[in-house]
């Protein structure tokens, strides 16, 4: 909607009692993301679009999660919790500022579009005051009810005020209004808090608009859109929304899923063309799947980048910071971590890279295991384009292997191996006198170690 400027007030005060957790309610993920995240980016965006969100007075973690989102965005603490209205005037200075449309939406309704925002923009254009956003309930306890007279919108009932009749009626408040910005002070002032459960109720600003001879109007969405998050089995329900909502999405992109409804996506989830997930697939935030990458059934991959062609799994687990370069194989029982494999690498069995680099078309061979860590502090390992690793190899961080260079199967390597050398170095059991004994040969490669196969 071009030209007219708007804020948008996202409210986000509430404790989340019913979730029973010591985590904000608004910070709870769906799809990997926090229930605010989902909100703030269907929000207008842009110049001339204003954001302001409303937290409760404790809340330093949802405020740190708004500045990552939005640095843009200002803040205001509600300090106590007296309804919405008095909610949404916490945000009195940036009303003030008199944007063109005062949008005011829940950071506990997930499922939100950006379109519903729009569409609920344009009565205002028409001169509407008010557009409130309203769904038919399947069971409509809990919500306010929206009272229409002829086409007009005369008042929103909570489900505590309201008489039996007005309990019956299914149409109801998801909790989204846009305000004509120039009277949206005035008229949420002028709310008052009779009724019964004390509160200053966001929705009595449509009788407000009504006694003023001005005009309220309702924007119907489904049920599924407006779905709030009040418990941990409605959090579950919009997850699965999303998840076929992402799914759904994947699959018009050209992603192959055999059993889509096995494979779970983030919301920030990017595929190349002719990407393959087979079933039983978990993808948490941050992971970027280029064309014609196969991720095989049961990986777990979390802030990872896929090169194209790359193949991942059965049972493969990428954790953040790894880097797939093309062509690379990831098998079965595989763990990465910080790791970046350059094109062509292999590890296809039962191993350990973690905090390493790994040279394009290196191999590396099942059971190897960088150890990175010393009880104290991660190291590095750095394995060189086209070197070998034999199976069941230690190597021990920070620790360099040189290209082409091939360590015989069993190794732990503590030391640098240079580039085209042959190493083993391997702790023999025992000595006659009981005590352990290391061999260590390094050679060049015209003459193969004993073992170093
Ligand atoms: C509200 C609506 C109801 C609507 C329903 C949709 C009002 C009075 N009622 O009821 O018509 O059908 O949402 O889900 O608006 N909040 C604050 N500070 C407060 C009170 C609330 O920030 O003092 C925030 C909450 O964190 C939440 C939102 O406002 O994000 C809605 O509050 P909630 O208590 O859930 O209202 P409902 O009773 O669900
Ligand atoms: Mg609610």
């Amino acid at each position: 909607m071009t030209g007219r400027t708007s804020l948008t007030i996202v409210l986000a005060a509430g404790e989340g009692t019913r979730m029973r957790s010591a985590v904000p309610k608004v910070l709870h993920p769906v799809a990997g993301q926090s229930l605010l995240s989902h909100v703030l980016a269907a929000t207008p965006k842009g110049a001339g679009a204003a954001l302001a969100v409303v937290i409760g007075p404790d809340h330093k973690a949802v405020e740190d999660e708004v500045r990552r989102l939005r640095p843009d965005a200002a803040t205001f603490v509600q300090r106590e919790r007296l309804g919405t209205a008095h909610a949404v005037l916490a945000a009195r200075e940036a009303i003030a500022r008199g944007a063109d449309d005062l949008l005011v939406a829940f950071g506990d309704t997930p499922l939100i579009s950006a379109a519903t925002f729009e569409r609920l923009r344009a009565p205002l254009k028409k001169g509407a005051s008010l557009a409130v956003l309203g769904f038919r309930a399947a069971d409509p306890t809990g919500y306010g009810r929206l009272l229409i007279a002829g086409d007009q919108l005369v008042a929103i009932r909570e489900q505590a005020d309201a008489s039996a009749a007005e309990r019956a009626i299914n149409l109801c408040n998801a909790g989204v209004m846009a305000f004509d910005g120039r009277r949206a002070l005035e008229i949420i002032e002028k709310i008052g808090n009779a009724n019964a459960k004390g509160e200053y109720y966001l929705t009595d600003a449509v009788a407000v608009i009504c006694a003023q001879g001005l005009e309220a109007v309702v924007i119907e969405t489904s049920e599924d859109e407006v779905r709030g998050i009040n418990t941990k089995a409605q959090l579950a329900e919009a997850e699965a929304v999303m998840q076929a909502r992402l799914r759904k999405a994947a699959l018009e992109a050209g992603v192959t899923m055999i059993a889509p409804d096995t494979v779970y996506l983030a919301a920030d989830t990017t595929f190349g063309s002719d990407v393959t997930i087979e079933p039983f697939v978990v993808i948490g935030p941050g992971v970027t799947i280029a064309d014609g990458a196969v991720i095989h059934a049961f990986s777990h991959i979390v802030q990872a980048s896929i090169g194209k062609k790359a193949s991942v799994g059965p049972y493969a687990r990428l954790r953040p910071g790894t880097s797939l370069g093309e062509g690379v194989r990831i098998g079965n029982f595989v763990e990465t971590k910080a790791a970046t494999l350059e094109a062509g690498a292999k590890v296809n069995h039962l191993s350990y890279i973690g905090d390493a680099h790994v040279g394009a078309g290196a191999n590396i061979g099942a059971g190897t295991i960088t150890c990175n860590y010393d009880g104290f502090a991660k190291y590095k390992t750095e394995i060189g384009a086209g070197a070998f690793v034999g199976t069941n190899s230690s190597l021990v961080a920070p620790v360099k292997i040189g290209k082409g260079a091939y360590v015989g199967s069993g190794s732990v390597i503590t030391r640098d191996v240079p580039a085209d050398a042959l190493a083993v170095e391997r702790s023999q059991q025992t000595n006659r006198e009981g005590g352990a004994s290391r061999i260590r040969e390094i050679k060049t490669k015209d003459k193969a170690p004993k073992g170093g196969q």
